[in-house]
């Protein structure tokens, strides 16, 4: 509950920081909701809501869920629209309604296992009303693995009105059961009071897109399209993500 709270305070300042890159990644999708016509959406593991307040003002019908609460509570602070329905929700569990499009970005499915996964796949397939999409997202292995620091690193120093944010992580990956571990301790301060120290680990399942291909063929899906996140090629070399396509049929 404690880390629920801390994650959920410092993700958009030290973890998902990028508002230009957010816009551009959320144009690209946007122009693949336009391009299959889609109108009802399932943000599934929603954060802090980056994609699903940006489509629910583009006047798509957006479910956002997420298994954090304190996300969730945030998010419905910010709403502005009805046509945002806003609930806790595990994301391998959909709700009983159907869907044109599921979207989990920014590496969510990493918090499922290869079993969890293609549990999940296979749920989200039949909550997809016909060509219906599933877009995600996940860190390239090949380049992601090459760029972790074997030592601990600043993420993220910061300093916003009144608050100052200091975020260390130290990454450590296990090649056998291919999860990345990231120790991360966070001081936050307030004025000049003294600072609180937080210490919190996030473990994400690291997916080749190989897995990845193989798991959606197995589901019965069909995989239309790998790209960055932006848009551009997608290059196993030096790409930092691989955005996956995906048609129920
Ligand atoms: C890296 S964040 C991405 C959030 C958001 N999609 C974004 O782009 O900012 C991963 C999210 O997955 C959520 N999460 C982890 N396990 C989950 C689960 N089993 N069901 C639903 N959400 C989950 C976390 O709470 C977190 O909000």
């Amino acid at each position: 509950m404690k880390d629920e709270k801390i994650f959920s305070e410092i993700y958009e300042d030290v973890i998902a920081r990028s508002k230009s890159s957010d816009r551009e990644i959320n144009n690209h999708i946007l122009k693949i909701l336009r391009k299959h016509k889609i109108k009802k959406v399932w943000d599934n593991a929603c954060g802090s809501g980056r994609q699903a307040i940006f489509l629910s003002n583009k006047g798509y019908k957006v479910l956002a869920s997420d298994i954090n609460k304190d996300f969730i509570k945030r998010l419905k602070n910010k709403r502005k629209h009805l046509n945002l329905r806003i609930k806790v929700r595990d994301m391998e569990n959909p709700p009983n309604e159907k869907f044109d499009c599921i979207i989990s970005r920014f590496n969510s499915i990493c918090h499922l296992n290869k079993k969890g996964l293609e549990t999940a796949l296979g749920r989200w397939k039949n909550s997809l009303n016909k060509n219906g999409l599933i877009i995600f997202d996940i860190f390239n292995k090949n380049r992601i693995l090459k760029d972790i620091p074997n030592y601990e690193f600043i993420q993220r120093a910061m300093e916003r009105d009144s608050k100052k944010i200091i975020a260390f992580n130290k990454t450590k990956y296990n090649k056998k059961s291919k999860i990345l571990k990231s120790n991360l301790k966070i001081y936050l301060q307030e004025h000049f009071k003294k600072p609180s120290i937080n210490k919190m680990s996030v473990k994400q399942r690291i997916y080749s897109t190989e897995e990845i291909i193989n798991l959606i063929k197995k589901t019965g899906l069909l995989l239309q399209e790998i790209s960055e996140p932006k848009g551009g090629k997608f290059n196993q070399g030096k790409s930092l993500f691989a955005l996956f396509i995906i048609k129920s049929n």
